[in-house]
């Protein structure tokens, strides 16, 4: 019989799919990601959202002043695709080194995306531009129209966006962030080279039962929403595969308790608190310990043409509990996931 795995030492993660917000919130949520991952693409839906190289650097700049004394954390900024997005502003993003992918939020679609694309033809000159300096398109991959069963988003998506934008534009470079079904799981795996995937530690460890445990659970509502078991299973299947098209991205969303817990509540789960633990939660009980450094700290790094990281972190199987809250903003607390219960792996040092 095989000894259980209690200890792991593996080369420093990053997180290829982040939102760190901004102000206050930045600085309570960055200690978190910067703890555990050296590197992370950073989301741009802020309030307004980040749709130039020089928003980007500002940005870039307001992080780098939140990292904690004596931690060393490298933010991978994006930009905000609009209908007007000029190709000439894709040039400059490659040009600053510091810009490493642009997001398509379909507009509506989610959390601060009412400026996102309404059409992708109307994108098509910078999406062509993208293609040919080999500027990576982060999809968040659902339709935005209300007669689509919202959990069939992905999946309609994927024949009503995907399918296209891969035919008119065989050569970008597209990551589909955080899919959640097994159509995406099949449709990736089948999808030439340049077309890739991040899965969440929440859609690894959840279906949608998760969101209706014993009375309704908004703390457990993200978008794309939580699918049923047999996605689960894809994913995870996606995840502990060992093919380099599928890496971490934790899509860690904070959003405060007020915001979260009433009438119409924000969609976002809060992770970066156990980045990387719930990932060793999920590969562990798939068995598939031996195959987390290569979708942690390889696959992401690959894709993006970056180096991988040097160090390493090291976790070993010891259950930690999760607070019920963390500070947040002046006049809300922030719910992390697992609040009130436990986290199997922790982190060491
Ligand atoms: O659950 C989500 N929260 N999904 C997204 O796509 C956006 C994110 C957020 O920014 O809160
Ligand atoms: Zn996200």
């Amino acid at each position: 019989m095989k000894t259980p795995v209690t200890t792991l030492s593996i080369t420093r993660p990053d997180d290829w799919h982040l939102h760190l917000r901004d102000g206050m919130a930045l600085k309570s949520v960055l200690p978190d990601t910067a703890r555990r991952f050296a590197r992370a693409i950073v989301m741009p839906n802020l309030k307004p959202p980040v749709t130039t190289v020089a928003q980007a650097a500002a940005y870039r700049q307001r992080i780098l002043d939140a990292v904690p004394a004596g931690l060393s954390f490298q933010p991978l900024m994006t930009l905000y695709l609009t209908d007007n997005t000029p190709p000439a502003e894709i040039d400059t993003a490659r040009t600053s080194g510091i810009v490493h992918g642009v997001k398509l939020y379909p507009a509506g679609a989610t959390t601060n995306s009412d400026a996102g694309v309404t059409g992708i033809a109307k994108c098509a000159a910078a999406l062509a531009r993208m293609e040919k300096i080999g500027m990576p398109l982060l999809v968040h991959g659902e339709v935005t129209d209300p007669e689509v069963d919202v959990f069939d988003r992905e999946a309609v998506f994927i024949e009503r966006v995907m399918r296209p934008l891969q035919q008119d534009f065989p050569g970008l470079r597209v990551v589909f962030e955080h899919i959640t079904t097994t159509d995406a799981a099949d449709y990736v795996s089948a999808a030439p080279a340049n077309v890739a995937a991040t899965i969440t530690a929440h859609h690894l460890l959840l279906n949608r039962n998760a969101l209706f445990q014993g009375g309704l659970r908004p703390h457990h509502y993200c978008l794309p929403v939580l699918k049923r078991e047999a996605h689960r299973q894809a994913l995870l299947r996606c995840a502990t595969s060992g093919s380099p098209k599928f890496f971490l991205g934790t899509d860690s969303a904070p959003h405060g308790r007020r915001s979260k817990e009433i009438d119409c509540g924000c969609a976002g789960c809060y992770t970066a608190h156990a980045g990387i633990e719930l990932y060793a939660e999920a590969f562990d009980a798939a068995n598939a310990l031996d195959r987390l450094e290569g979708f942690a700290s390889f696959f992401g790094a690959d894709f993006y043409g970056l180096p991988r990281n040097a160090n390493r972190i090291a976790l070993v199987k010891q259950p930690w509990p999760v607070p019920a809250e963390q500070p947040f903003l002046a006049d809300d607390m922030l719910v992390p996931f697992r609040h009130n219960e436990t986290v199997a792996w922790s982190l060491q040092g």
